[in-house]
């Protein structure tokens, strides 16, 4: 048994990564240059991915970058997410903290509200807060991090990544003008952050009076171009011994649509049905296979929605005719009118269901549209 050369669900590094050049020369001569980013793309385009591999080139060389990272998703609260960031802070290489023959107490000198510090086998650190950690304390702690990392700059980049972004409030309401106010005061050090969910961006950074608004260079991660997917597809594959056509690459992108993890997943599983080569009729069997892991989950998620909105879906997955804004739409799917139909799709995109794919709503997930639509055996239709 070959180890199966795609991967798909968590970021990607290495031989698994493909393409995003141009995306990853803008976000690190920003990051270099102690500007400000703003990484934005539907969920499973690649940002975290690509924050590793950007973060993986500032590391290499003579000054690597001193660079502090969180997810801000992977935080059950503000105590565990300043923790994040302390941990990062602590284990910047270089750090002048280190320097001191007590690395620890040298680094939490620097820190105005002390966390607990346990020691690991190897020695290594880990901090931890209060649970109840609020402001203003933890605006220090914040502050005091943003502080450390300003003093590296002029010897080389710096850098905070705060990933997940668009769910920075649920740790406090006032966590985006505190990093404003930072990111003002620090303009040497390159804040980036990264968010799906095109709404809460929209009124976390990008929409006017948006509380970063204005500060932050925007880089947009769209599809990567099937000529570069292609061909990622067809190397993985031969690197996999099962080698793959360029029809059957074609193929697997025209079922997967652009989202490169749904591509990597049909991939996967076309890998693990393929005799020898992956054919065209392994890529059909992997769509199949993809539905079926997941069609416990996709009818919770139909069946969750209301009546109008599971209608719109069973019609968006069947690509009805009509614009999906004309009164014949509305007609077709049982509602009032176009103003009806919008509120279906406004509420399935703010779930990301729904995605707008040029201007026009599609399923987000191939795999669901598949399983919506009735030619996968059964009758999502009420
Ligand atoms: N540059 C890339 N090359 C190949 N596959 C990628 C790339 N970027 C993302 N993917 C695919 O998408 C999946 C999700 O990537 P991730 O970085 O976690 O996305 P995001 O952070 O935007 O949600 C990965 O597991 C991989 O299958
Ligand atoms: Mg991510």
């Amino acid at each position: 048994m070959t180890a199966n050369p795609f991967h798909y669900g968590t970021p990607v590094e290495g031989v698994r990564f493909t393409g995003r050049e141009r995306e990853l020369e803008a976000l690190l001569s920003r990051m270099r240059n102690g500007v400000n980013v703003v990484l934005l793309s539907p969920r499973r385009y690649g940002k975290t991915s690509l924050l590793l591999r950007a973060e993986a080139e500032l590391r290499r060389g003579v000054r690597p970058a001193a660079l502090v990272k969180a997810n801000v998703l992977r935080s059950r609260d503000l105590a565990t997410l300043v923790a994040q960031l302390t941990a990062s802070a602590y284990h910047v290489p270089g750090g002048r903290w280190h320097r001191a023959r007590q690395a620890v107490p040298e680094f939490l000198r620097r820190l105005r509200l002390r966390p607990t510090v346990t020691f690991d086998d190897q020695g290594k650190p880990a901090f931890a807060f209060e649970a109840d950690l609020a402001s203003p304390d933890a605006d220090d702690v914040i502050a005091d991090l943003y502080g450390l990392l300003d003093e590296e700059v002029g010897s080389r980049p710096a850098v905070l990544v705060l990933d997940e972004f668009q769910a920075i409030t649920a740790h406090g309401a006032h966590l985006p003008d505190l990093l404003k106010a930072l990111a003002d005061a620090h303009p040497r050090v390159s804040l980036v952050v990264a968010g799906s969910r095109r709404h809460l961006m929209e009124r976390l950074v990008t929409a006017e009076g948006a509380p970063l608004y204005g500060m932050a260079q925007k880089v947009a991660l769209g599809p990567i171009p099937d000529e570069v997917m292609a061909a990622f597809l067809r190397e993985r594959a031969a690197a996999g011994a099962r080698p793959m056509g360029e029809d059957a690459a074609r193929l697997t992108l025209a079922l997967a649509g652009p989202v490169p993890n749904d591509i990597q997943h049909l991939a996967y599983e076309a890998f693990e049905l393929a005799g020898r080569r992956i054919d065209g009729a392994a890529v059909l069997r992997g769509l199949d296979q993809a539905v079926a892991h997941e069609a416990s989950a996709y009818a919770e998620i139909f069946a969750g929605r209301p009546p109008g909105q599971r209608r719109v879906l069973v019609a968006l997955a069947a690509g009805l005719a009509q614009p999906v804004f004309s009164a014949a739409f509305a007609r077709a799917v049982g509602l009032a009118g176009s103003n009806s139909v919008k509120r279906a799709v406004d509420a399935l995109e703010a779930e990301e269901i729904v995605t707008l794919r040029d201007g026009r709503p599609a399923v987000a997930d191939p795999f669901f549209a598949a399983w919506l639509r009735p030619a996968a055996g059964h009758e999502p239709v009420d």
